[in-house]
């Protein structure tokens, strides 16, 4: 009866304790130019939290509390097939604090990784979990999941390149009115000169 109630407490405060405010998940080849099939990536991962539920640490958010907020790691979601050996050396979400406003409430967090691999690789990794922090005219009453995907594409370009993706960096989160149109500007960069960018909204979460 003891260890029910307390599993019970401990599954409603993971639910209850919305901390995510959004982030992004970027990488590019540490050497574009390279002919090896062997690829270098780096992969950046930035995130904004609701502070202070979460504490300015190394390891966010896991130093937080690591039973609240577990360390997992960043999955194929999808075209797993092609993933290569990524399988076996998953990412961890892991990042580090690297600013926070208590007037705002908001701690920001990032850490770079490279990993190794092949070329040809092609697959969408994704950091996914619920407790997003609390919304006002939620579009569902459940605890709306979320999933910050990238696509990891190791095929090589026709000009024998490696791609470096386009960056955008947009502060999570954005206020809107309800009922009002807003303009939310979304600046893109892309290293690789001449590249069309294009942008879309996610049809689902
Ligand atoms: C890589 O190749 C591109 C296109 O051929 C070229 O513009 C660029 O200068 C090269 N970069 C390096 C670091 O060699
Ligand atoms: C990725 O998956 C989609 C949907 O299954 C498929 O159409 C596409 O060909 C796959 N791409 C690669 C490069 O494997
Ligand atoms: C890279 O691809 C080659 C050929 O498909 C395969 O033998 C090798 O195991 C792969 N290496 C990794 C690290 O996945
Ligand atoms: C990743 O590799 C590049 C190129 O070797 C290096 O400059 C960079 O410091 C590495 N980054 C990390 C986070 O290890
Ligand atoms: C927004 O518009 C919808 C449809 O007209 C309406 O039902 C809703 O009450 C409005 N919400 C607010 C907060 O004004």
């Amino acid at each position: 009866m003891i260890i029910l109630f307390l599993l019970t407490l401990i599954g409603t405060n993971v639910i209850e304790s919305s901390h995510f405010n959004g982030g992004t998940i970027n990488w590019a080849p540490a050497y574009p130019n390279s002919s090896s099939s062997s690829i270098v990536i780096t992969v950046t991962q930035f995130y904004s939290w609701q502070y202070p539920t979460i504490s300015c640490l190394t390891d966010v958010p896991t130093s937080t509390n690591w039973i609240l907020y577990p360390s997992v790691t960043l999955t194929c979601v999808a075209n797993c097939s092609t993933q290569g050996s990524y399988s076996s050396n998953t990412i961890s979400i892991l990042t580090d604090c690297t600013s926070y406003s208590a007037s705002l409430g908001i701690l920001s967090s990032q850490r770079s990784v490279n990993i190794t691999l092949n070329e040809s690789t092609y697959f969408w990794i994704a950091y996914r979990d619920v407790s997003w922090r609390p919304l006002a005219n939620a579009a569902t009453s459940v605890f709306p999941g979320w999933s910050i995907v990238s696509l990891i594409n190791l095929q090589r370009r026709p000009d024998g390149l490696i791609n470096t993706p386009p960056v955008s960096q947009v502060t999570s989160p954005q206020y809107v009115i309800v009922n009002n149109t807003a303009t939310i500007e979304i600046p893109v960069t892309d290293v690789d000169v001449g590249d069309d960018i294009r942008c879309r909204w996610s049809s689902k979460n």
